[in-house]
């Protein structure tokens, strides 16, 4: 009956392991999501000209741009480069950008705003091919 109990303690705790894992991968993808999610709000504010919505989009790209742990792919490096510097500076990036972004959209500068998010758009493009690429 002990024996029982262990053999179940065992996988009880090796189910969890498994479950933080995945998990953890899950949220990262999910984040990446909702980033994703956040440009296509910004950039249908641009479209229906609404400055309600770009801030939405820009307040929801700022809150998940700063989970910078989801910018790194496990078991992803490349020697001399430190991962976690490399996200965090993407981070500061894309959040400085975004603020842009708003602020341009405010005083009535599309171009200038959309520029931005084209700005944007390239970290994003830029950090999948080199994170790829490793
Ligand atoms: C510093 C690195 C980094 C930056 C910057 C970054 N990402 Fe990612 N992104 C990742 C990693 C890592 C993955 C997982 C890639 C893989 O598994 O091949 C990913 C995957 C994705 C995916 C695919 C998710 C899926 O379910 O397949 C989307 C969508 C995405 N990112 C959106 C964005 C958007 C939008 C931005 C910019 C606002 C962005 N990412 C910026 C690192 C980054």
């Amino acid at each position: 009956m002990i024996k029982l109990n262990k053999v179940w303690l065992i996988m009880v705790l090796l189910g969890g392991v498994t479950y933080a894992q995945e998990h953890f991968q899950l949220d990262r993808m999910q984040n990446m999501r909702e980033m994703e999610i956040a440009m296509s709000t910004i950039q249908k504010g641009f479209l229906y000209n609404n400055i309600n919505v770009v801030k939405n989009g820009v307040n929801d790209l700022k809150k998940t741009a700063s989970h910078t742990e989801s910018f790194i792919k496990e078991g992803v490096s490349k020697k001399g480069i430190n991962t976690l510097v490399y996200a965090k500076k993407e981070t500061e990036n894309i959040t400085k950008l975004a603020d842009e972004i708003l602020l341009s959209f405010e005083k009535g500068d599309r171009y200038e705003a959309a520029n931005g998010y084209l700005k944007i758009l390239s970290k994003c493009l830029s950090c999948h091919q080199t994170i790829r690429s490793w």
